[in-house]
């Protein structure tokens, strides 16, 4: 691509809040955030001036046919993520979509109320294959780049732990992992129709997307191909539903999850033999657990995203340190606790975009690309049938060629 990279961003809420700072940390390829779109006008204007984006424009549609917009970037509610795909696609856009790359959020017709409560996990399965195979060819069709904005791919503990098991030359024989922290509070959380899962589709698509992204480049220095996951068991459960802490008052997690879960524990067999064991509840108090081990054969590494001890602080009341962030989903600012320096950089965000912005000007595959949007959606959803059936489900006519 000759010129400057232009970047137009559709939403105005958490995610494009911390997109468009991080593009503000990144140096190296000419690019430059050219427009916003948002349902909420106003929103979108305001962010648009806190960041000096000249342009607001109406809706999702406009920014996706405006011929001043190479790349269309989705921090968009998890169900509009494939049909914006879809449209961005056929408008030749290259596309960057946050987590996950889509999901069954209700059959066709289904009621503003509908519940995912009893609802045939192997219909949400075979829908979401179809989804991941047209996204597929949609995006290959059009020959544009697709960025999966996986953070954990490119998180500085995450990277080390990679290079460390490179340096070693180890077969990486198991992986743990896991995102947990007390509760979303967003509204759309609490329900599939909109949030498309639970705590397995919100949280643990991370530690999903680290284990596959460590086990995808030992395959590519070994074979030059990656390991692909193979098979998939899963545990879900809503442990909010437990009748003595229904009981308890006061309570410090956040509950009223309707029809999705509030844990889940997946385990992943990959090609060559190796296994992932990941995790994710809505229930973890102590603020946001965010960590990453490898199991090597000649080195061991946990990556802490977080918390980790860059910093350690202690108050005696936490409206002291009123004023400071201290780290995402902390309970409490009192007693120890472990602040986060510049959490946007240790959870890999500044260097997730510089990566998506130099492979769209030199025409690559970013290290967080389609296959991987592909696998951990697929895993996700395989998760949720293998829960509900209680057995393991074989993913190998399922994945999605490279
Ligand atoms: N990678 C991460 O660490 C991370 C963290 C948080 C959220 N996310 C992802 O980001 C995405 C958005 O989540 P969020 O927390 O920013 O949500 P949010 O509710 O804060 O923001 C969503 C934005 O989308 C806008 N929107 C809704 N419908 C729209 C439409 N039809 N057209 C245009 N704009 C529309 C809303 O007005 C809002 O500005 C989700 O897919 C979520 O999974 C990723």
């Amino acid at each position: 691509m000759s010129g400057s990279v232009r970047i137009g961003i559709v939403g105005s809420g958490f995610s494009a809040h911390f997109h468009l700072a991080s593009y503000r940390k990144i140096h190296g390829a000419a690019f430059e955030v050219a427009a916003i779109a948002g349902r909420d006008r106003g929103k979108a204007a305001a962010l648009a001036a806190q960041y000096g984006v000249a342009r607001v424009l109406d809706d999702a549609d406009a920014l996706i046919a405006d011929p001043a917009i190479d790349v269309v970037d989705l921090c968009v509610p998890n169900h509009l993520h494939v049909p914006l795909i879809m449209k961005a696609a056929a408008h030749g856009k290259h596309i960057i979509c946050e987590k996950p790359l889509g999901g069954f959020f209700g059959p066709n017709g289904a009621p503003g109320d509908w519940s995912a409560e009893g609802f045939p996990r192997q219909a949400m399965f075979d829908a979401v294959i179809a989804q991941l195979g047209a996204v597929g060819e949609a995006v290959r069709k059009a020959g544009v780049t697709f960025c999966y904005a996986e953070n954990w791919v490119y998180a500085p503990p995450i990277a080390k732990l990679n290079r460390l098991m490179a340096a070693s030359g180890s077969t990486i024989l198991r992986i743990e992992g896991e995102e947990s922290h007390s509760g979303s509070h967003a509204a759309y959380s609490r329900h599939w129709r909109q949030a498309g899962g639970g705590s397995l589709l919100r949280l643990c698509v991370h530690p999903i997307g680290g284990a596959l992204h460590i086990k995808y480049e030992e395959g590519r220095r070994r074979t030059g191909r990656p390991i692909r996951p193979v098979a998939v068991t899963c545990q879900v459960a809503r442990l909010t539903d437990i009748a003595s802490f229904r009981a308890e008052e006061p309570k410090h997690i956040v509950t009223g999850w309707q029809d999705v879960e509030d844990y889940a524990s997946i385990l992943v067999d990959f090609e060559d033999g190796s296994v992932a064991q990941l995790t994710s509840t809505d229930t973890r108090l102590g603020g946001i657990r965010n960590f990453l081990s490898a199991y090597g054969s000649r080195a061991v590494a946990t990556a802490n995203i977080n918390p980790n001890t860059a910093c350690q602080a202690y108050t005696p009341d936490g409206s002291y340190f009123d004023s400071e962030y201290i780290v995402e989903k902390t309970e409490t600012k009192a007693g120890w606790s472990f602040p986060a320096p510049d959490e946007d950089m240790i959870t890999g965000y500044p260097a997730e975009l510089e990566d998506f912005v130099s492979s769209i000007a030199e025409g690559r595959a970013p290290k967080s690309d389609l296959m991987m949007a592909q696998d951990v959606l697929l895993l996700v959803y395989a998760g949720y049938l293998s829960a509900a059936e209680r057995r393991t489900v074989d993913l190998r006519p399922y994945l999605q060629a490279r």
